[in-house]
């Protein structure tokens, strides 16, 4: 197997710096590849949070003036991961999240940062690097989303370049006077190139000028060249539809291991699914939720966006709720659903708990414990947490879109008589729909037997990265053979 390098441009990484599921599969990618031949260094923001981890620092370039002031590459380690990290003060040296200020709005200045980190990305896919030449660049999102198109608008050779899209609805979109300001030549402003609408969009360049495009379920490539679910780049999509894929995301089994995770009161395998109860226990005290085995408990890990569709679950709780059934959420964000969950759990004391803000633990703790994960989204890439959760022996009733509907295998009789069924599934996405699973769900719970075989089944699944590392590794080697 030829040996290959790749380069992975991200905003996010996981362990150092996280909003969402992009941290994660910019995270475990690297290792799964390395398995298939694949050397992956990981090109980050030099946040505040990033450089002091860092081992085995090496500045290996240096930039006079990155839009703004000085800045400097610094290969190094963190873990097991390989990184290239701009240490470039005036652009990520802030307080707040990497791309929101302390008050919660977008840093005016994002359109530099992110092309700063589109611009190392394709110096170092030049080769200007010494010791690491790419044969792939991977750009995630719209913010590595200018790469492909600073290595397109070049004479020089370039490496192959594919860009994976985790979410269409960050776009990138920029005031189409900064296009000189970019470095980007006056050719680049047409349909063909980063202009879109009469602005410029980061995550349309990427689309455009990049060999190859993925995504990261095959549902949502699907819906994504559709208009209702393409947000204004399905026709661009349809359009290159055959350079257009869908790879699952997979979770990372070191870290999401039942048998093995620190952060349970009682650790479980599939042979030992009952010991969850434990879990349950300390997580109901935990919340301040009544402790009692017979309450099934919901649990909630999310971002509290539209996206989410979690207004659904407010919606349903009077019904939920009933037969003394319990909700504990863990989630931060849109501040009208924060306090909306924390005026529910005030309505329903001992009933409903939420935890509002950010916390790995309970994370854990949450998919250790509760008996079904409630994942409603309008939308949904790929999503992670029914992923954790069917690993944990935590039931997931989803909404039956985009990688949800890849990776739950609706509780319907002939799936549950076949021994296959891993959760619920309700579509339109609709709190009649919602309604109708969350009640099967309740059904089937009071069947001890049948929920044990639902775990199970959960349990038994792969959802590692092995398999989608395979496909990457593929994708990466057939964009070769093509430029
Ligand atoms: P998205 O990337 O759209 O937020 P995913 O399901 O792909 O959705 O990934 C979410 C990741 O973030 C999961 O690893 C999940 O456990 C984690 N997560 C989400 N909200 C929180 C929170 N409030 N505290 C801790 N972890 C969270
Ligand atoms: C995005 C999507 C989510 C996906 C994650 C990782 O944040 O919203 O569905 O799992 O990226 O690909």
């Amino acid at each position: 197997m030829m040996p290959l390098n790749v380069l992975s441009v991200t905003s996010e990484l996981f362990p150092i710096i996280k909003t969402g599921g992009l941290a994660d599969v910019a995270g475990a990618l690297p290792g799964a590849l390395a398995k298939e031949g694949i050397r992956v260094v990981t090109l980050l923001p030099g946040y505040p949070a990033v450089l002091p981890g860092l081992d085995k620092m090496e500045v290996v370039r240096s930039y006079d003036d990155l839009w703004g002031g000085p800045a400097r590459l610094i290969a190094a380690r963190a873990g097991h991961l390989d990184l290239f990290v701009i240490d470039a003060p005036h652009l990520f040296d802030r307080p707040g999240s990497p791309y929101l200020t302390p008050d919660g709005r977008d840093w005016p200045d994002n359109a530099r940062r992110f092309a700063a980190l589109s611009r190392v990305a394709a110096d170092i896919g030049f080769g200007l690097v010494p010791g690491f030449v790419p044969d792939v660049v991977h750009a995630h999102d719209w913010q590595a989303g200018l790469a492909p198109a600073y290595l397109h608008f070049d004479d020089r050779p370039r490496p192959g370049t594919v860009i994976t899209v985790h979410n269409i609805a960050f776009q990138g979109l920029f005031p189409a006077d900064l296009l000189y300001e970019l470095g980007l030549p006056p050719s680049a402003f047409t349909i063909d190139g980063v202009e879109y609408y009469g602005q410029i969009g980061f995550l349309k360049a990427g689309l455009q000028l990049a060999d190859r495009i993925t995504t990261v379920s095959p549902t949502y490539a699907r819906e994504i060249q559709t208009p209702e679910g393409g947000m204004g780049l399905d026709g661009l999509l349809r359009a290159r539809a055959p350079d257009v894929s869908g790879i699952l995301n997979g979770v990372d089994e070191d870290i999401w291991n039942p048998a093995t995770d620190p952060n349970l009161k009682a650790r479980f395998g599939p042979d030992a699914i009952e010991a969850r109860a434990f879990n349950k226990e300390a997580l109901q005290r935990r919340l301040g939720l009544t402790v009692d085995p017979d309450a099934m408990l919901f649990g909630v890990v999310s971002r509290l966006s539209e996206q989410k569709g979690l207004d659904l679950v407010l919606g349903a709780l009077p019904v939920l709720l009933e037969d003394g059934a319990q909700l504990a959420l863990l989630g931060a964000g849109d501040r009208i659903l924060e306090s909306s969950f924390q005026a529910a759990a005030a309505v329903y004391p001992g009933q409903v708990a939420c935890f509002l803000g950010y916390d790995e633990v309970l994370a854990h703790q949450i998919q250790g414990g509760s008996d079904a994960l409630l994942v409603p989204s309008r939308f949904e890439p790929c999503g992670l947490t029914q992923l954790c959760a069917m690993r944990y022996g935590n039931v997931p009733i989803v909404s039956r879109v985009g990688g949800l509907a890849d990776t739950v295998i609706d509780a319907n009789e002939m799936a549950v008589a076949a021994g296959a069924a891993t959760g619920f599934q309700f579509s339109p996405v609709s709190l009649p729909a919602a309604l109708e699973a969350f009640s099967r769900a309740k059904r089937l719970w009071s069947d001890a037997d049948a929920w044990r075989r639902l775990q199970a089944n959960g349990m038994a699944l792969d959802v590692g990265w092995s398999r989608p590392a395979r496909q990457y590794a593929d994708l990466y080697r057939e964009c070769l053979e093509e430029i």
